[in-house]
């Protein structure tokens, strides 16, 4: 289902918008007029994606840049407002995911998850601070169960999205009175991503995660698109700080499962 906003004249800035769930997030406000920045690391992805959100009519821009690298972010985002003016939506969601037994995390494979996650989504806050339309700014973190589940062959990224939803609580304490919000999304499982490919990588996991859901369906790119939205939207004027899962009620318990699963797969000897 389509929900429709009117976010005509606003300008909504995407890190990490270029593939998955949070390209999904950049087309639903490009339907509702927004004119869309978007931020990720291949100049291929960022073309192609700008070259897809202009198809709604309105106006795109994209940049290549890594969230670790503070600069480039910083470059990114001026040159978005410098394009769009200040930025009205500011949805943070580069993430990188690989399943693997605590033991079988490098300190530079842990480091690279925190670094994506974490501190990408502290950099892309900082540097975007200046830049948000005072009052009025949504921020919009993209979280993860993993957030405040703990779950086997997820150290990293349990770690990683535990201090996004902190970053997103003291981001709304602090920016409150500035008429800024900033809330998470946590998705659950979601159809045809990237994020599920690598964590339900078989027809038997992707099966068993579905019936872990107690609404036994996969979410979609638009149930989450239609999350933010409302959180950018007027209508969700007075939510601030909150970490909302769109999961079918996944988080509720059934994610745990998806760890373990995980790692019985790997123990079999599958590739
Ligand atoms: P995805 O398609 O791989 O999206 C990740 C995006 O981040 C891509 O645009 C990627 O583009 C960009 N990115 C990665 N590392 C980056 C970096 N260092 N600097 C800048 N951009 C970077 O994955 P997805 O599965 O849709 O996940 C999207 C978000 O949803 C993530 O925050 C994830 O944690 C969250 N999530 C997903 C699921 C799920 O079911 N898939 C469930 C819960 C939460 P480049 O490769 O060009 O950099
Ligand atoms: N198991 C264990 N370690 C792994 C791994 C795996 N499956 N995949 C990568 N790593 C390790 C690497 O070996 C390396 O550690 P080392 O230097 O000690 O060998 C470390 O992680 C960093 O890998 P590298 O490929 O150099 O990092 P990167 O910055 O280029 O990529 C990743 C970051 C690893 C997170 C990569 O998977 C990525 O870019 N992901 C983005 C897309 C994504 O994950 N989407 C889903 C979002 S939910």
């Amino acid at each position: 289902m389509s929900v429709t906003f009117d976010f005509r004249g606003r300008h909504v800035f995407v890190a990490g918008g270029t593939s998955g769930i949070n390209l999904g997030v950049a087309h639903a406000f490009a339907r509702c007029g927004a004119r869309v920045s978007v931020l990720s690391r291949s100049q291929d992805k960022v073309d192609a994606a700008v070259d897809a959100l202009k198809q709604h009519g309105g106006d795109a821009i994209g940049f290549a840049a890594d969230v670790r690298d503070y600069a480039g972010t910083e470059a990114a985002l001026k040159g978005a407002q410098a394009r769009f003016g200040n930025i009205d939506v500011l949805i943070s969601g580069a993430a990188g995911n690989f399943p693997a037994p605590a033991l079988g995390i490098s300190s530079n494979g842990f480091r690279a998850v925190v670094e994506i996650d974490l501190l990408g989504t502290f950099h892309v806050l900082r540097a975007a601070h200046p830049l948000l339309t005072k009052p009025g700014a949504s921020i919009i973190n993209i979280s993860a169960p993993q957030a405040f589940l703990a779950m086997e062959m997820q150290m990293h990224v349990c770690a990683a999205k535990a201090g996004v939803d902190m970053v997103t609580r003291v981001g709304a304490l602090e920016w409150a009175a500035q008429g800024v919000r900033v809330n998470s999304v946590v998705p659950g499982p979601i159809d045809d991503t990237e994020g599920m490919a690598r964590l339900a990588p078989t027809p038997a996991l992707r099966q068993a995660t579905l019936e872990s859901v107690p609404m036994q369906r996969y979410g979609t790119k638009q149930d989450i698109a239609n999350a933010c939205l409302w959180l950018a939207s007027e209508a969700a004027s007075y939510v601030n700080g909150a970490v909302i899962p769109v999961d079918g009620g996944w988080s509720l318990g059934g994610a745990i499962s998806m760890g373990s699963n995980m790692r019985k797969l790997l123990a079999s000897g599958a590739p």
